[in-house]
């Protein structure tokens, strides 16, 4: 589908009546590929150990408030025997950014281990930037799926929420990296952050189109009071004062992303949850058609905060389960089990190259 920036900038601002139109769009183009289903992912979040110093983020490495913690293989694999129980098709590996070869022997460890004792279960990493070698190792031993957001598609943007050591073009190179690999990539961008224009939205929807992603992660912005970026009172109030306007933003951005790309995995956001307590059902009764359950255990939740109010965080993988699971069929959709639930748009890309 061709883009007209105009259009795209109506939609993003859209409100009331228009805005239940553009959803209804977005669920018909939805509907017609994926119907009602919903693919679950356990979501794994086994390290909180960063090396990055982003602006945004609650664990960033200059945060010295959160304790650090690498689960170990035993813990690890008590969340495996979860995802199995639960008959989730996928499991998600989520971490900090480390580069250190003894987390690199260790996540490709995990890998392995996990391929070979679930072979029926997708493996998604989630684990920042690594160099390519590395990359390919992983997607040998087992991985098929990584996630990576560019954050903003825009690096002057990109330069002002990170610090001088991260590179917008070094990112961007991750991701190409990972196409070559044959990864089913998946990326996204926050809606809402400070000094974002709607000009830069429309950036990122067009970067996602002409670099053919095949998954998305996009969620809102969140405060975090242990960061540089809240520490500015100005970003503060302006936080504050526009969160109805950033999460009507942040689903306009869903929608339209959804018309240009039928056939992408859209994951709902935790992150959305934050704004409205059906923030993630939302999502998915327009756009999304990926839902990543936590796994993580309760004693590790309140150290991966990578924003405030977090959900979830006094829950166990099994409230989890029934909380969403419940929330999703009272809102007409199917929790889909037993299925990887891959991309679509990958095995289109594929047939195309
Ligand atoms: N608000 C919303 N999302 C955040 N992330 C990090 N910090 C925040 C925040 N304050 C997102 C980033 C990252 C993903 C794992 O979490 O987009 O890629």
């Amino acid at each position: 589908m061709k883009i007209n920036d105009q259009q795209i900038k109506k939609w993003l601002l859209a409100e009331g009546e228009n805005q239940q139109r553009l959803f209804k769009k977005a669920r018909s183009i939805k509907e017609k590929i994926f119907g009602k289903r919903v693919w679950f992912r356990g979501l794994i979040e086994f390290s909180n150990i960063c090396q990055n110093d982003c602006a945004y983020c609650g664990i960033r490495k200059g945060n010295k408030k959160p304790e650090r913690f690498q689960m170990s293989w035993k813990e690890i694999l008590a969340c495996l025997k979860f995802i199995q129980k639960a008959n989730y098709g996928s499991v998600v590996y989520q971490s900090g950014e480390l580069t250190a070869d003894l987390f690199k022997d260790y996540l490709l460890k995990i890998v392995r281990l996990t391929h070979q004792k679930f072979p029926e279960l997708g493996i998604t990493i989630s684990c920042g930037e690594q160099d390519k070698k590395f990359l390919k190792a992983l997607r040998k031993a087992g991985a098929t799926r990584y996630l990576l957001r560019i954050e903003t598609s825009n690096p002057k943007l990109y330069a002002k929420l990170h610090p001088q050591e991260m590179s917008w073009p070094k990112r961007f190179q991750c991701l190409k990296d990972l196409q070559d690999l044959d990864y089913q990539v998946g990326t996204g961008v926050m809606v809402g952050l400070p000094g974002q224009t709607i000009k830069n939205l429309i950036g990122d929807l067009h970067f996602f189109v002409e670099n053919e992603f095949d998954m998305f992660g996009v969620g809102p912005y969140v405060i975090h009071q242990d960061t540089p970026l809240s520490k500015d009172l100005k970003v503060q109030q302006w936080w504050h004062q526009n969160k109805k306007r950033n999460f009507n933003l942040f689903l306009n951005f869903l929608a339209v992303l959804r018309i240009l790309r039928p056939k992408v995995n859209i994951a709902a956001a935790t992150a959305a949850d934050v704004f409205d307590s059906l923030g993630r059902i939302k999502v998915l009764q327009v756009v999304g058609n990926v839902i990543m359950p936590s796994i993580t255990p309760k004693d590790y939740r309140d150290k991966y905060l990578l924003y405030e109010n977090k959900p979830c965080i006094d829950e166990d993988a099994e409230k989890c389960y029934d909380c969403l699971t419940q929330k999703i069929i009272h809102a007409g959709l199917i929790p889909v089990f037993g299925e990887q639930g891959n991309s679509p748009f990958y095995y289109q890309r594929k047939i195309n190259v």
